[in-house]
């Protein structure tokens, strides 16, 4: 889970970035940053647990997914894979997959430690390597979908491997974030951006290559590419701060996330009957 950094830090812009670019600056961004954000994330997000959010809201209490036993779950961009490995003792049989070898070394590395094994397989959302229908459920908390620069065709991609009948669902930052600074403090109340400003956030070298990209969509240009997929959203969850919770995670805070929410989780299935 990222977020949006004060545009006055160097190296960083608003641009459009191509497929392709944030395809290689994704890959090396989580390469590279993989032990780093198990080091300070791993604890929050448990070894065998499902957190959707930096609120903590968990899928044991939640159950935004139904019951997932008996279910073919793939976890899209899993990070170190606790929540497929949480849904693997849910009795489902979850796969695993994420685009960076460095975050699924985690995840073989949580397997053996945990004694929960799921299949890991490292691919980009973009192109599932799997037949049409292959799965029961799609989730992800934050994996790849802020991170691709058309996530209409994530959201294609996801509806071709769900069989009919199908559920998808999936977290990302709440779009009015991005109004905000990435600042969990009172500076991070103040608007200062355009919420239609949908050019992404991206860190770039000093020769302008980008190092780190990150999508924002309106809530109704999620809603719309989900509906152009083919789903009929079913829900759109924003979790409020629990009472008593004063972790941060990164801008996620209290003081904010008192205020307004911080996450946005969509909630869709694929009709049973084709255009329904
Ligand atoms: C913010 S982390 C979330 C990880 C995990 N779901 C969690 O809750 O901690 C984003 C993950 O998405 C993965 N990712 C980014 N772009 C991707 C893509 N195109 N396809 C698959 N995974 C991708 C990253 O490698 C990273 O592991």
């Amino acid at each position: 889970m990222a977020g949006v950094t004060d545009d006055e830090a160097e190296g960083v812009t608003r641009r459009t970035v191509g497929d392709a670019e944030t395809r290689r600056a994704s890959r090396r961004w989580w390469d590279r940053d993989a032990d780093d954000y198990q080091d300070e994330h791993g604890a929050f997000l448990g070894d065998v647990d499902f957190v959707w959010c930096p609120e903590r809201l968990r899928e044991a209490d939640a159950r935004l997914l139904g019951d997932p036993a008996g279910q073919r779950v793939l976890e899209l961009g899993c990070g170190a894979a606790s929540a497929a490995r949480w849904l693997a003792t849910q009795q489902a049989r979850p796969v695993a997959l994420d685009l960076s070898a460095g975050m699924l070394r985690h995840a073989a590395r949580a397997a053996e430690t945990t004694g929960v094994r799921v299949p890991l397989v490292q691919a980009d959302a973009l192109a599932l390597p799997f037949a049409d229908g292959a799965f029961d459920i799609v989730c992800t908390a934050f994996g790849a979908v802020p991170f691709v620069a058309d996530s209409a065709a994530v959201m294609r991609e996801v509806y071709r491997v769900l069989r009919p009948g199908g559920l998808w669902a999936f977290s990302v930052t709440h779009p009015m974030r991005w109004i905000f600074l990435d600042d969990p403090g009172e500076g991070g109340l103040k608007a200062v951006h355009s919420y239609f400003d949908r050019r992404p956030y991206v860190e770039q070298d000093a020769d302008g290559v980008p190092t780190y990209v990150e999508q924002h969509r309106t809530l109704g240009d999620r809603i719309r590419e989900l509906v152009g997929a083919g789903f009929r959203l079913r829900d759109l969850v924003e979790p409020e701060w629990p009472e008593g919770h004063e972790q941060l995670w990164g801008q996620w805070s209290p003081l904010r996330g008192r205020i307004f929410p911080g996450t946005a989780i969509f909630i869709s299935d694929k009709p049973l009957v084709e255009g329904e």
